[in-house]
């Protein structure tokens, strides 16, 4: 399973502990596998976890790889009333000794109705069945070269990239006015995860699928001590006492995985939790993750006919709305592109960005956010079935370093063709997403597409049940012998039916 091998240090000629450590997670892996094949040997996705293990110790030595274990979650409040409260949650030994045991069975067996339903199972893939979200050890590596990133100078510096954004904003996104601010660029050499190794792939869909975990599991426990204030302190009042925020309408997770060696971090987005079912996730951040749902893929705030609640006030007619107003709706603070960077902005206070490596993925909505903040910063970003989120960017103006388009931009998009969100299908008056009150409108993604063909190569039909996260990791990513392709989608328009006017 790891990447790493012994023969490493032959060639060096010198063995430094480092290995002496690598080899014996090894050994350690070795040990904890042969008794997890003991246990399970009959079980079909075990053998596939097997083989790509297998194939992975079989891989050349190199040391690119490393292994990854969830380290903090960060809650980040949205909405009027939550949106100043930031905490983070150390995920330490004692931490999950005292809450965090337990087992994440899988919701196979729940019946599929509509999208809240397949929003509501809290995805943990079956070929990790029996390990446990809080600390399993997930491998990624990297490619031997590293990647070309053009990044903003002064990314870091508070409160920069807000200001560009309120100014970009205010001027409409008006390139004539925004060229005429001086950006600085900075050219970086960046290590990336390897997306055409299946482990890392695997890895980094666990981690999306592991920000949907809740954790710790009631509300007694969140009410603990365990977190720590990392903006203003968070003092009840009479009304809101209780401290559910992250998991109630309120708020936006990521889990934090970081490598042995401290050096790379991956940051996990929350994506879309459904309203309650019964045994559901009843508490989830159901109203918020819609509302922001409904925002950043619609036309225009959801107004898909004169019976639906729109999520914002800018529609202005029969396919026509106020550019301006959705605009400054993205860029709220209370809604989830801010607590996105709000989280970001967190991490690098623990985690240096000059030095660490800091990546991002999510599963759908959290997808999204992850390529969204991976514009935003420079970071390398790798999003599974997200929606699209091409006219978001452009909406909220995120910072395009000059000389489109075809600049660097380390964003991977993985999806298959049977999932009608990831394909930008899942809308119109018959739609499953629209019976759900879900307006996702939009197709087209940036970055590029790394795309399984389900529905050409295992005659899938195109279904929700495909935009699970566990199907994707046990169905799709593990049933392909290689990773599927990733290649620059050619030029998509969304909304073409819409009129945008300006106030
Ligand atoms: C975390 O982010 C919030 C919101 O941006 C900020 O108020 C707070 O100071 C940050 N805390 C740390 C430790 O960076
Ligand atoms: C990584 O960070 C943790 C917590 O800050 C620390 O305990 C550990 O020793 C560090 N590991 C390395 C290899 O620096
Ligand atoms: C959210 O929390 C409030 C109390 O803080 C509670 O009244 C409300 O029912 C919760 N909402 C959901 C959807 O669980
Ligand atoms: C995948 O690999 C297996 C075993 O090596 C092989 O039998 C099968 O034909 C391969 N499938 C494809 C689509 O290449």
């Amino acid at each position: 399973m790891l990447i790493e091998k012994n023969t490493n240090y032959n060639k060096r000629g010198a063995i430094h502990s480092r290995v002496i450590r690598i080899s014996y997670l090894i050994v350690s892996f070795v040990a904890i596998a042969s008794i997890f094949w003991f246990r399970k040997s009959s079980s079909d996705t075990l053998s596939k976890l097997y083989s790509i293990t297998d194939k992975c110790t079989n891989n050349p030595p190199t040391d690119r790889g490393h292994r990854f274990q969830i380290k903090h979650i960060f809650h980040h409040g949205v909405g009027k009333k939550y949106h100043e409260v930031h905490r983070r949650l150390d995920i330490t030994p004692e931490v999950i000794e005292k809450v965090a045991r337990d087992n994440y069975p899988n919701s196979a067996d729940i019946d599929i109705q509509n999208l809240e339903d397949v929003y509501n199972m809290h995805d943990w893939p079956q070929v990790f069945e029996n390990e446990d979200p809080w600390t399993i050890e997930l491998p990624v590596r990297s490619p031997e070269a590293k990647s070309r990133a053009v990044r903003l100078k002064h990314r870091h510096e508070p409160n920069f990239i807000e200001s560009y954004l309120s100014y970009a904003m205010s001027v409409q996104g008006d390139q004539s006015i925004l060229s005429r601010i001086h950006l600085e660029w900075e050219e970086a050499d960046v290590a990336i995860p390897d997306v055409k190794d299946k482990q890392t792939v695997v890895s980094l869909a666990t981690m999306s699928s592991n920000a949907y975990v809740r954790f710790p599991k009631d509300d007694d426990e969140k009410k603990k001590s365990d977190w720590i204030d990392v903006g203003r302190p968070w003092v009840p009042d009479d009304e809101h006492d209780s401290i559910n925020f992250g998991w109630n309408e309120s708020g936006l997770r990521g889990h934090v995985f970081v490598s042995e060696d401290n050096k790379t971090v991956v940051i996990s987005i929350k994506g879309t939790s459904g309203a309650g079912i019964p045994g559901g996730g009843s508490d989830e951040t159901t109203v918020a993750d819609k509302t922001n749902d409904n925002l950043l893929f619609s036309c225009c705030c959801a107004r898909v006919s004169y019976l639906w609640t729109t999520v914002c006030d800018c529609y202005r007619g029969t396919y026509t709305c106020d550019q301006k107003c959705l605009e400054k709706e993205h860029l709220r603070r209370d809604r989830y592109y801010q607590a996105a960077i709000d989280i970001y902005q967190n991490v690098t206070q623990l985690y240096d960005p000059e030095t660490t490596d800091i990546w991002v993925t999510g599963h759908s909505l959290g997808g999204a956010l992850a390529s969204l903040l991976g514009r935003t910063f420079g970071l390398p970003a790798v999003a599974f079935e997200a929606p699209g989120e091409m006219l978001a960017t452009r909406r909220l103006h995120l910072p395009q370093p000059p000389g489109l388009p075809k600049y660097q931009e380390n964003i991977w998009h993985f999806g298959n063709t049977g999932d009608p969100i990831y394909m930008g299908v899942c809308n119109g008056i018959s739609s499953s997403c629209n019976a759900a009150g879900y307006a996702l409108e939009t197709a087209c993604h940036t970055g590029k597409q790394c795309i399984y063909d389900v529905v050409s190569d295992k005659g899938w039909k195109v279904n929700l049940l495909n935009h699970r996260i566990h199907t994707l990791i046990d169905d799709v990513i593990l049933d392909y012998n290689e990773t599927a392709p990733c290649v620059y989608q050619p030029p998509c328009t969304d909304c073409f039916n819409w009129k945008y006017v300006s106030s």
